[in-house]
């Protein structure tokens, strides 16, 4: 049995979870869904927001300059080139941009994986449709190294592939997909490729390092703590000439990232206050010491769930996933729960009004996860909470569903 990490602290002494606002009532086992915001960005966000609502005819016209302030922090923390990087609202609107912003290709397919966060897939086979073509999806294992997730892409490429969109981190299956080595084909194939990153600001130190794509896509909002609506779209392609963001504006006639920065009259605070909540993680424990946390508390809760329910069905939780993440994990759910992504969000529902807990349940080739997330303000308490009330509850749920 793993041991359990020593608990996070604010320099105060107080539990780490003090810094943020999450109900106490209530387990928070889901950051990456959507993330949770520290105290420090919320109240900066807010300052913001009074200082709009005060001179909002001094505020909008000054807002260019900020947000290009802000998108430097950003780049910087990322550590990507200013002028490579533009924010977006969040990752559905980076992957539009690409969708919307592509040149028309006749009988063009766009090549998707199983994995593919399905708002995004959604939008690619639009796209598809409009261009006469397809999508070809890719089937990869959950437990597929890096090889063989790479040989089952790459045989789904044909002549016709105008776009490849791929996953940095998967959301339902917790798991990294091989860009590097896709990035290399697509370039050497001269075929677009967009990397949705979703997940990953936060939990790689650099990234982007070394990396061949068109476009990356990540939230800030997710493990970078971020106010929601801030996410990073970097570009790495002659593309940057092509896209515009998805409202017309008053920087249309700039360049690229520049045009990204006059959105009309909406509110960006939350890209404004985005350093805030990065730098909040760096100065209070240092990103390096969070990740570390967040890697030694996964481990351990992955381990004592699937020791729970182990315990109770008899057979295996444990899941074999090929490029697992840091901070997401998959523990197997009970046959009869979680067969479908309907059904698993239900039982995200049903798990918090009845059970108090904020949950992630993912479904995968007609199979359940428990997908645990784990940040600064977790404790190993959180999960063995979850081991204890939750599991046995799961197991009965499951037992039900199946009779
Ligand atoms: C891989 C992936 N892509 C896209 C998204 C959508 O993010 P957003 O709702 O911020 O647009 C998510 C959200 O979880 C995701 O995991």
């Amino acid at each position: 049995m793993t041991e359990a990490p020593k608990p996070l602290l604010l320099p105060d002494g107080r539990p780490a979870a003090h810094a943020w606002t999450l109900d106490p009532a209530l387990r928070h086992l889901n950051h990456g869904s959507f993330g949770a915001v520290p105290l420090a960005a919320q109240q900066a966000q807010q300052r913001l927001r009074e200082q709009m609502d005060r001179a909002p005819v001094v505020w909008f016209p000054a807002l260019p300059k900020r947000v290009a302030a802000a998108r430097a922090e950003v780049a910087a923390f990322l550590r990507v080139p200013a002028h490579d990087l533009a924010l977006v609202p969040n990752a559905s609107a980076g992957a539009s941009v690409v969708f919307g912003n592509l040149p028309h290709r006749p009988g063009g397919e766009v090549l998707v994986t199983d994995h593919g966060y399905g708002a995004v897939t959604m939008g690619a086979e639009r796209l598809a449709r409009r261009w006469g073509g397809q999508v070809r999806t890719a089937h990869v294992p959950l437990h597929a190294t890096a090889a063989e997730a790479t040989a089952a892409i790459l045989a789904e490429v044909t002549d016709r592939t105008a776009l490849i969109v791929l996953d940095h981190i998967t959301s339902a299956t917790a798991r990294w997909l091989p860009v590097e080595q896709i990035g290399r084909a697509a370039r050497e194939a001269g075929i677009p490729l967009l990397i949705d990153g979703a997940h990953v600001p936060g939990l790689a130190e650099d990234p982007l390092a070394g990396l061949e794509f068109d476009v990356w896509v990540g939230n800030l909002h997710k493990f970078g703590c971020a106010p929601r609506g801030a996410s990073a779209l970097v570009v790495r392609s002659e593309l940057r000439d092509r896209l515009y963001p998805l409202i017309d504006s008053w920087g249309a006639q700039e360049p690229f990232p520049e045009r990204f920065d006059t959105q009309g009259t909406i509110d960006v605070t939350g890209y404004l206050a985005a350093p805030t909540a990065l730098d909040f993680v760096e100065r209070t424990w240092g990103w390096p010491t969070a990740r570390d946390y967040l890697t030694a508390l996964a481990d351990h809760a992955e381990l004592i769930i699937g020791a729970a329910f182990a315990e109770l069905t008899g057979g295996s939780a444990a899941v074999d996933v090929g490029m697992p993440v840091n901070a997401l994990r998959l523990v197997r759910l009970p046959e009869g729960l979680a067969r479908t992504r309907l059904e698993a969000d239900a039982l995200r529902d049903r798990v918090a009004a009845e059970l108090g807990v904020e949950a992630a349940f993912t479904s995968f080739g007609g199979a359940g996860y428990f997908r645990l997330s784990t940040h600064v303000y977790n404790t190993a308490a959180d999960y063995e909470y979850f081991a204890e009330h939750c599991v046995p509850v799961l197991v009965d749920w499951a037992r039900r569903a199946r009779a």
